[in-house]
């Protein structure tokens, strides 16, 4: 059996992909630091799968705090998620986020390269294309200057493992550009905490539907867009997690040294802020209130992948309905408030 390490396992998309891991027969430890986490997912995933999963409360910018990890378990790749990934917190601490998000980058395949290597699936985001020329892009469109410190973080980190593979014949990399994660798993008992105010849409519209925020608002819609509001495309996370399984597989598949690819994760189709909100009010049937009010700073106007590289390489393709991703959502917010 494979020993996969993911950081940031505590968290969202981590969580999940533990998940994902455990089902397709992958042995899974977690590292993470609960910056931006509490342990329900943890007791989530726990519940899911019927195992117990070894955690460790670890920096993984702290050596001294991931070397334990690998003395006590064979790894065999690990995923990394750890990172800070708030774009508006990044402008007003670019330190904070520099810091964290390369540091932990860089001790992580510093251990890894003392312990023998391995394989690398790095999270990094749609944010790198900017607004795109052309639509929609692939993974050949050309990377626009960042325009968040978070954005940048993910440009330089995926320089640093292109880099890395060079030099380190041990380390293969497959780098995952995510679209929109939303949703929840169908069990209900994972899926996004966010904390405080919610900056994505998803938890935001979900939020306002619990009461726990008294109305959306829609920011822009006279973007060129068909109903003028913005095109995006929301990727399902458990669809998300099953990325990660195959990019491993992936490398496990390739028997030469120097593999760092990158592919889109997305599900290759343009979906507008208000088909998603009508969407989740048909699907839950409620009636959610909402505002239409100016455009949020920053926001691009449209961006959706061409996932066919994943598809055909990777073999991968998402799977599940909007429907049910948003019902997920729903229940996912119902079951962490309480509401029947
Ligand atoms: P999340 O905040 O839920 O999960 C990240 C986890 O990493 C958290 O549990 C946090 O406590 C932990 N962490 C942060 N810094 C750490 C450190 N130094 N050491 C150990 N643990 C640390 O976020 P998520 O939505 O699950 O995102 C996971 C990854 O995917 C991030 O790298 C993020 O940038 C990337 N990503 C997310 C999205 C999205 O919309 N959610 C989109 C594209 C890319
Ligand atoms: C989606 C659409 C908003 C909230 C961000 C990061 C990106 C990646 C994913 C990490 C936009 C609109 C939103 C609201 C709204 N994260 N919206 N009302 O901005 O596409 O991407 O998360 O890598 O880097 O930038 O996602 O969910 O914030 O917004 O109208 O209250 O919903 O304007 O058009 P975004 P989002």
């Amino acid at each position: 059996m494979k020993n996969i390490l993911i950081t940031g396992g505590a968290g969202y998309i981590g969580s999940h992909t533990a998940v994902e891991l455990i089902h397709a027969g992958y042995g899974v430890v977690i590292a993470d630091n609960l910056s931006n986490a509490d342990t329900t997912c943890l007791e989530g995933v726990k519940k899911i799968t019927g195992r117990d999963i070894p955690f460790y409360k670890a920096d993984c910018c702290r050596k001294d705090q991931l070397l334990p990890i690998f003395r006590e378990h064979r790894i065999d790749g690990v995923i990394h998620f750890a990172a800070f990934k708030a774009v508006g917190e990044s402008v007003e601490k670019p330190l904070m986020y520099y810091h964290n998000n390369l540091l932990s980058l860089v001790t992580l395949l510093e251990v890894m390269v003392e312990n023998g290597g391995g394989h690398v699936v790095f999270s990094s985001s749609a944010t790198v294309y900017g607004q795109p020329p052309v639509l929609p892009v692939t993974e050949d469109t050309p990377r626009m200057p960042a325009t968040s410190p978070y954005g940048n973080t993910k440009q330089i980190c995926e320089d640093i493992l292109a880099d890395a593979v060079k030099a380190y014949a041990s380390v293969k990399v497959v780098i995952l550009r995510y679209f929109n994660p939303i949703g929840a798993h169908p069990s209900a008992l994972i899926g996004e905490l966010p904390r405080g105010i919610p900056n994505n849409l998803v938890p935001f519209i979900t939020q306002t539907a619990a009461g726990v925020r008294k109305e959306l608002h829609i920011f822009g819609s006279n973007y060129n867009t068909p109903d003028g509001t913005a095109l995006r495309d929301y990727i399902d996370v458990v669809d998300l997690a099953a990325a990660h399984v195959s990019a491993l597989k992936r490398m496990e598949a390739y028997d030469k040294p120097g593999l760092c690819e990158v592919f889109n994760v997305g599900t290759g189709k343009p979906l507008s802020v208000m088909e998603l909100v009508k969407k989740f009010e048909t699907v839950n049937h409620l009636s959610l209130k909402y505002r239409i009010t100016g455009r949020r700073e920053g926001d691009v106007e449209a961006v959706w992948a061409d996932t066919s590289l994943a598809n055909r390489v990777l073999s991968w393709k998402a799977r599940r309905p909007l429907e049910e991703t948003l019902a997920n959502a729903w229940a996912w917010e119902r079951n962490i408030r309480g509401i029947t």
